[in-house]
């Protein structure tokens, strides 16, 4: 079938890694191919060190394959682009910008009319519950409301997909079930394409349309699963049999890496 009948926004085609450095060379990931499809929320799992975060930095072109490559909406990715946003789990706001301006910045970047950054602005402040501390200073904020400015920030360009490095990683488990929550309840209404990398595999399963399982180094895809639990979810998700059912699948899958990782 036609790529564009299957409504692809990220082609990644036997994507190869390898890093040189001084104890030779590593190969992070081998032969990685992947579809992500249009209102995909894709979450990944693996073993610590199994390359989740090179394949996200490929496909946001802050690193370049040794080999394959990767497209998004049928271009190459060839460096970064306002198609991607990136959240990482290291809150990277600006210091020096308040709350509005940090969610501003790449509106301005776009060439939008100071009303409709505005507009944008703070929308995507109420979403993530923040209007209220527009014109805070970053370092007047808690981890997890940074973390949602990130997220504010990232959805207010309009990428083509959002990729999210454990953004709730560093996160107190009772803010991080919340982040959930909100980052949930944003994609049931807005149904953006994402690519997000997790160690938590229930949030994995609470999350996503599709949870991809990585095996230990050299990364390669282990295992696709799709979350068959209907939206809309909450945190109650997390006590349904289906739910049980999938975290004991994925964690026995993913513990069989662990091991790999351990020999
Ligand atoms: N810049 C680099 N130079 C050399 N090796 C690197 C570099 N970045 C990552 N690696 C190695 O590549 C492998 C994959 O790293 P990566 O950060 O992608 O893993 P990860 O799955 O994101 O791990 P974690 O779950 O701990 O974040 C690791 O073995 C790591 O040591
Ligand atoms: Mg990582």
């Amino acid at each position: 079938m036609a790529r564009e009948e299957r409504n692809i926004k990220v082609h990644i085609d036997n994507v190869k890694k390898i890093y040189s450095g001084r104890n030779g060379d590593m190969v992070a990931l081998n032969g990685v191919s992947l579809d992500i499809l249009d209102n995909e929320f894709i979450c990944v799992v693996g073993p610590s060190g199994c390359g989740k975060s090179t394949l996200l930095n490929i496909i946001a072109g802050l690193l370049e394959p040794t080999s394959g490559t990767v497209e998004v909406d049928g271009v190459k990715v060839e460096g970064t682009g306002v198609d991607r946003g990136v959240v990482f789990q290291q809150y990277a706001l600006f210091p020096w910008l308040t709350v509005r301006k940090n969610v501003e910045f790449g509106l301005k970047l776009q060439g939008k009319s100071q009303k409709e950054r505005d507009e944008i602005t703070m929308k995507y402040l109420r979403m993530v519950e923040l209007e209220k501390f527009a014109d805070s200073y970053p370092k007047e904020l808690s981890g997890g409301m940074k973390q949602r400015v990130a997220i504010a920030r990232a959805y207010a360009v309009n990428p083509s997909v959002l990729l999210m490095d454990e953004p709730f990683g560093a996160l107190d488990a009772q803010t991080r079930t919340q982040l959930q929550t909100e980052l949930l309840k944003t994609w049931e209404e807005e149904k953006k394409t994402c690519f997000f990398v997790t160690h938590d595999i229930e949030e994995a399963i609470v999350l996503a349309t599709k949870v991809i399982i990585m095996s230990a180094r050299p990364g390669r895809i282990k295992d696709i699963v799709p979350i068959d639990i209907p939206y809309p979810r909450d945190q109650e998700t997390k006590i349904s049999p289906r739910f049980n059912e999938l975290k004991n699948h994925i964690w026995s899958e993913v513990y069989q890496e662990y091991l790999a990782v351990r020999k």
